[in-house]
């Protein structure tokens, strides 16, 4: 099969009806998405099939002494995605009422060997997106239940080890992000260049990573990985719109809300100001202003000024904005704070939970996250970029409630998942009310369509509407069950039930 074969098989989505969507029994605009979120790395499997060469996670997950990954999980094998997909992807809209599916091209299927300009790998490319794309269209094309209105591609950024550490990597994402193009440029209507690259940056390079690479790092290594993520969001943008493809590209950020503990203190309110810039604006406001946020450039954390062209590069590189925000956090300056390699500069502040806002979920949570009130982090991540980058399409393009051995109880509990529903029932609430202010808010895709590999929790933590028959480690029927959680929100989104 060539390129040229399959792009005529693929046509552009966008010619796809678009299905009408509610909130709370309101009609939501025609170009509002619903979709659900995956990632190649946690549900595809296959790991070293058909070209594909091993990632950095693959490098990490088969390094034992290294990781630190609940009962040794990888995700060789994960959901078998790559295998399954044709009943999934029904599945998914069947079960969620999606319109809108989110996923990742591994780096590693399209160009192996991480870098180079050689030709990108047809095989890996065939099953990542085309085949993906194609399998929308061909069934859904004469459906009368809807249709896929279109399908988000995010590069996977996981590429070869250390590699983000390496001004290299700028270069080469750049090549990967040119061979995706040139081979579906126009048939999808929303790209990401990057997820979360703060998490992968952070996690990846801190003093005892728990995210591929793996590699001990400083502060600094993490502002130097961010650096060189940014430039090659950047590099990748600026390819996109030379091309002239058609479409919207963005980025997606995490880092959730930080709040003032105590709202008249101003310490407090400086403290979460400080925390904003530094979580979130670390990322983000090199998009909007071509700059580090000041209190980033005057801590002397980032491993260079961008240059002029860099600057005009970044300011104004995102089309839309995806936030995958779960959580906030309330903050106070801390006494005493030693700077150590690891947390310097944030570790000038404090970050707790607010007792009275959290959720009673019933359940242990993912790891130590803290399912607070859906409102801080929702309604206000949406308000915070509204009003202070001065954002124009915000997605939530994440966020979901991760639950720590959800397996260990009876199926028909874990199906009946109300705390679950209890939460996105918060997150339907925190985006009426965002966009009953008018605020500039396109979409909602929860993270995950379907359970997947958890990163270091492996498959203890489940975050999925759909659930897969595995155990903690990743054994089992692979059998597919909707959770309940997906049928209250494909009613809410998709049949104008109430939200309550
Ligand atoms: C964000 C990441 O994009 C995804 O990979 C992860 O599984 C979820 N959050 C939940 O932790």
């Amino acid at each position: 099969l060539s390129f040229l074969i399959l792009g005529a098989v693929v046509a552009p989505l966008q010619a796809i009806a678009s299905q009408q969507l509610y909130l709370d029994g309101e009609r939501l605009p025609q170009e509002f998405i619903y979709g659900c979120a995956t990632s190649a790395y946690q549900i595809e499997g296959a790991w070293n099939v058909d070209g594909k060469l091993p990632s950095i996670w693959d490098q990490f997950v088969h390094d034992n002494a290294t990781n630190d990954i609940t009962y040794g999980a990888t995700g060789d094998v994960a959901d078998d995605f790559y295998h399954l997909y044709t009943q999934d992807l029904p599945l998914f809209r069947k079960a969620l009422g999606v319109g809108t599916y989110d996923f990742t091209i591994a780096w590693t299927r399209i160009m192996p060997a991480g870098r180079g300009t050689a030709q990108p790998e047809r095989r890996g490319c065939l099953i990542s997106a085309r085949c993906i794309i194609g399998t929308y269209r061909n069934h859904y094309k004469t459906s009368t239940a809807g249709k896929f209105q279109y399908a988000r591609i995010i590069f996977s950024a996981y590429n070869r080890a250390g590699s983000w550490l390496s001004p290299n990597v700028v270069d080469d994402f750049r090549a990967y992000a040119r061979a995706v193009f040139q081979a579906l440029g126009n048939d999808c209507s929303h790209w990401v260049t990057m997820n979360e690259p703060r998490t992968f940056c952070t996690e990846g390079f801190g003093s005892a990573p728990d995210n591929a690479p793996g590699v001990v790092g400083t502060y600094k290594d993490q502002y130097t990985c961010m650096h060189h993520a940014l430039l090659a969001h950047a590099a990748a943008v600026d390819e996109f719109r030379q091309g002239g493809y058609k479409g919207q590209i963005g980025i997606k950020v995490d880092g959730g809300v930080s709040l003032p503990l105590d709202p008249s203190s101003p310490a407090d309110v400086a403290a979460a100001a400080r925390a904003m810039d530094f979580e979130v604006g670390w990322d983000a406001a090199p998009l909007y202003t071509g700059d580090y946020p000041p209190a980033v450039i005057a801590s002397g954390a980032p491993p260079a000024n961008f240059t002029p062209e860099q600057k005009k590069l970044l300011k104004g590189s995102v089309d839309f904005i995806g936030l995958d925000f779960y959580t906030s956090q309330w903050v106070t300056p801390t006494q005493n704070c030693t700077p150590s390699s690891d947390t310097f500069p944030e570790c000038t502040d404090t970050f707790q939970q607010n007792p009275n806002t959290l959720i009673d979920i019933g359940r242990p949570t993912a790891s130590d996250w803290n399912f607070d009130a859906p409102h801080a982090t929702i309604y206000g991540g949406i308000k915070y970029f509204a009003e202070h980058y001065n954002a124009t399409n915000i997605l939530i393009s994440e966020t979901g409630m991760g639950v720590v051995n959800e397996t260990n109880f009876p199926l028909a509990q874990v199906l009946e998942d109300v705390d679950r529903i209890a939460w996105y029932r918060g997150v339907m609430k925190a985006m009426k009310q965002a966009l009953d202010e008018g605020l500039p808010l396109v979409g909602f895709i929860p993270w995950s369509c379907i359970d997947n590999f958890e990163w270091t929790d492996g498959y203890n933590v489940r975050f999925g509407l759909i659930n897969v028959a595995y155990n903690a480690s990743g054994q089992g029927s692979q059998k597919r069950n909707p959770k309940l959680s997906g049928a209250y929100l494909r009613g809410v989104l998709t049949q104008g039930n109430p939200i309550n």
